[in-house]
């Protein structure tokens, strides 16, 4: 879609966003119904992306390169988050309210493609870690795979476990040349004693997109239970939980959503809620009687089960109001125009001589991009590129790669590659 119909056909309801009425109703108003601008953006059409980025109260000051830590919110998040803390102080509420629970996830089931009863609110990525890792049925010796890239966020939890308990834990080193040789790579270490994979749909350390359907299909072969850490996919790329075939899948809101931080999704397919035991509950976990003289309780049929007590409510109504946002983007176009970036980012590396750890497949790349310099190691080329550059970049310890890593979100610019690639170059001849 060319950006003139973008201008007439979410123009005002986009543009709009910025400037929303006081947002002050626990219904559904934070969420003004425009119509989609289609699934066929130009991922170079910079005139509509530009539009896209005056949405960001994000500074111009500096190049902001670092959403795999941390994502910019858009206006319409955040003014949707403010009013419902001004609307809630001003009457001393919460403000639970089942519909506008239901309404949010709804968005978090069109991002994760899942029913929104799938969906449970968590703080973070490794909460939703945490809830799967606990609460999964594990005894001494039971083999869990992950790989040697994961974020310390999908590793702790399991570790902890592992000392606690005496499961295991196996890994694998993520094979930049091909996907089969990541399933071969996994199926090698698969044995009797396996129990579970869990792996990163896209890694921390290099952004790879591993294969993770055809790595489900490895899991349902040997009937193991399949968690994904979805950390930095959800936002980034169109998903579908349901085709992926895992059974957990767990994001953060803060990162490529684009929502409030200290927020996450966690999704669990309804037929293995009762195979991660809900460990932490309270109210909002249960459904229907309850009552200590006879011990009845019942947990509530829905993912909702691993929520419990009192929880920000503005903090989800400004995720709520970033999942729309991006949906009226469309991910596919969203996706589009970040792996290009990305492949415009690797290829202008290479042309550098730089080394990109980053495969080099589209099909495996995504928005992240990693690379090294042999004369700076990851703490000094931050360093520089910051200083001298203006650039925010995270440096790469994961895997002992020592780089630096490039996340391009939709408030980036083929420009910003620029950027990069002259401080790169820079930094090279010194
Ligand atoms: C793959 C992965 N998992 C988990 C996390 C942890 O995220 P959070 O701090 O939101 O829990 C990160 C953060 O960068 C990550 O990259």
């Amino acid at each position: 879609m060319k950006r003139r119909h973008f201008l007439k056909a979410a123009g005002p309801s986009l543009a709009g966003l910025i400037a929303l009425p006081a947002l002050s109703s626990t219904k559904t108003e934070f969420l003004p119904e425009f119509p989609p601008v289609g699934d066929d953006v130009d991922p170079r059409d910079e005139a509509f992306w530009s539009i896209v980025r005056d949405h960001f109260p994000l500074t111009r000051d500096r190049v902001y390169l670092n959403t795999g830590g941390l994502g910019a919110s858009p206006h319409v998040s955040i003014q949707a988050l403010k009013a419902k803390i001004d609307e809630l102080e001003a009457i001393s509420e919460t403000g639970h309210d089942g519909q506008l629970w239901q309404t949010i996830k709804t968005h978090a089931g069109h991002i994760l493609g899942c029913a929104a009863e799938e969906v449970a609110y968590t703080r973070n990525t490794t909460e939703g870690v945490n809830i799967v890792c606990n609460g999964l049925h594990l005894q001494r010796n039971d083999e869990i795979i992950t790989s040697t890239h994961e974020h310390v966020g999908n590793i702790i939890a399991w570790l902890v476990r592992q000392k606690r308990e005496g499961i295991v834990m196996k890994t694998f080193e993520p094979s930049m040349r091909s996907a089969q040789e990541n399933i071969d790579r996994i199926e090698k270490l698969i044995t009797k004693k396996t129990k579970a994979l869990s792996i990163s749909h896209v890694t921390t350390a290099t952004g790879q997109v591993l294969p993770v359907k055809e790595i489900g299909e490895l899991a349902r072969a040997h009937n193991l239970w399949y968690f994904i850490d979805g950390a930095q996919s959800a936002g980034m790329m169109p998903l579908n939980v349901h085709e992926i075939g895992c059974h957990a899948y767990a994001t953060s809101g803060h990162k490529w959503l684009v929502g409030p931080k200290g927020t996450g999704l966690l999704y669990v397919q309804k037929e293995m809620l009762d195979s991660i035991d809900a460990k932490w509950v309270g109210a909002y976990s249960n459904d229907g009687n309850l009552d200590l003289t006879t011990g009845e309780v019942h947990l509530n049929p829905t993912a909702q089960r691993y929520e419990y007590g009192t929880v920000s409510v503005p903090q989800f109504v400004g995720l709520g109001a970033a999942m729309h946002f991006l949906l009226r983007i469309g991910m596919n176009n969203i996706w589009r125009r970040v792996h290009a970036m990305g492949a415009a980012l690797a290829d202008g590396l290479g042309d550098l001589g730089a080394e990109v750890l980053s495969p080099g497949h589209p099909d495996e790349h995504s928005a992240m991009i990693t690379f090294r310099l042999k004369n700076l190691d990851k703490d000094q080329l931050q360093a520089f590129l910051s200083e001298k550059h203006n650039l925010r970049t995270r440096g790469i310890y994961e895997g002992g790669l020592n780089g630096i890593r490039i996340s391009l979100h939709i408030y980036n610019s083929f420009e910003d590659v620029e950027k990069v690639l002259a401080g790169v170059k820079a930094a090279k001849n010194l």
